[in-house]
């Protein structure tokens, strides 16, 4: 039977992107609809479930994307609210490529790292990439620098996250004058600010003696960490191991297809942050 995937994309024009390593994923049919709100969704899932018998369903899927992670969070939100017993099938969330670039951030991180025994500041950690890091890293058992401009929006996203981790710590760094304060402690930095924005220097983050780790998840210049290239991976400057977006992003293509052909392995799958980064399983 044909592996169908049903692509709901939050802006008008379906992202080719997502429509190409769908099929290289392994997709047989794709059909794609733009403009979905949550609105659009229960008529779009009874269509996916009510088509196939029971017995078949693992062949259709949804993936969900689109560049605002916010308003794919709320298709996800109502397309578990449409499905019921064993009518649903799998779903793969990665609107903005979210899921997929926090989770392969983080496995190179592990790579260098034990990471339930180490602590990583996220830079830009209020962002919906770096929420997502912050949220994977804390399943792993590692602690959490939250690093934002503002001491509040660090807070209120450590709450968001887990209320009642201790694994969650908010930090505020308005410029790289408080960079000592926030790398006290921190073994690894990811750098996972808006497009174009430097945080600091290479240079700067080797002036902590704790930093082994450097990963910038911005490809726009000027990159978050000046001194790491986008195209680094794994490239070692003094103590640091040091990745850049592109660096990240060949592993993180490799996960987008790996999850797609995981959709339709069982009708029951929904991929999230932490469901993609469990995915990844030995690309650790
Ligand atoms: N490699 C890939 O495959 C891939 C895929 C997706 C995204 N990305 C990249 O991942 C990064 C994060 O994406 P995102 O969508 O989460 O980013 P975002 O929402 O645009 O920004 C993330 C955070 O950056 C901080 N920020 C914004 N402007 C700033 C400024 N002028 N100075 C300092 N901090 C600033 C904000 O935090 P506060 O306001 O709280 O300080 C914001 O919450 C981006 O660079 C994006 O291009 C890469």
């Amino acid at each position: 039977m044909k592996r169908i995937l049903i692509h709901l994309d939050t802006d008008p024009q379906p992202s080719s992107f997502d429509a190409i390593s769908a099929i290289d994923g392994g997709v047989d049919q794709l059909i794609s609809y733009g403009n979905v709100t949550p609105v659009d969704v229960v008529s779009l899932v009874q269509g996916a479930i009510f088509t196939r018998s029971p017995n078949s369903l693992q062949n259709t899927a949804i993936f969900i994307g689109g560049s605002d992670i916010e308003a794919g969070q709320a298709l996800l939100d109502r397309i578990r609210e449409t499905f019921f017993g064993p009518m649903r099938v799998s779903v793969m969330m990665d609107a903005s490529g979210c899921n997929t670039t926090a989770s392969a951030a983080v496995v190179c991180a592990g790579r260098h790292l034990d990471l339930s025994n180490s602590s990583t500041a996220v830079f830009g950690g209020t962002g919906p990439v770096g929420r997502r890091v912050a949220r994977i890293l804390k399943e792993c058992g590692c602690r959490v620098k939250v690093v934002s401009r503002s001491i509040e929006r660090a807070r209120t996203v450590c709450a968001a996250i887990d209320n009642a981790s201790q694994l969650l710590e908010p930090a505020a760094m308005s410029s790289s004058d408080d960079l000592p304060e926030v790398l006290e402690g921190v073994d690894a930095v990811i750098a996972a600010g808006a497009a174009g924005v430097k945080f600091c220097t290479l240079e700067e983050l080797q002036k902590s003696a704790g930093v082994k780790v450097a990963i910038d998840l911005n490809a726009v210049p000027p990159l978050g960490i000046e001194g790491i290239e986008s195209g680094d991976k794994a490239r070692e400057e003094g103590e640091i191991v040091c990745y850049g977006a592109l660096g990240v992003g060949g592993l993180k293509m490799k996960l987008h297809h790996h999850v797609i052909a995981q959709l339709f392995e069982a009708n029951d799958q929904i991929f999230d942050a932490e469901s993609t980064f469990a995915a990844a399983g030995d690309m650790r």
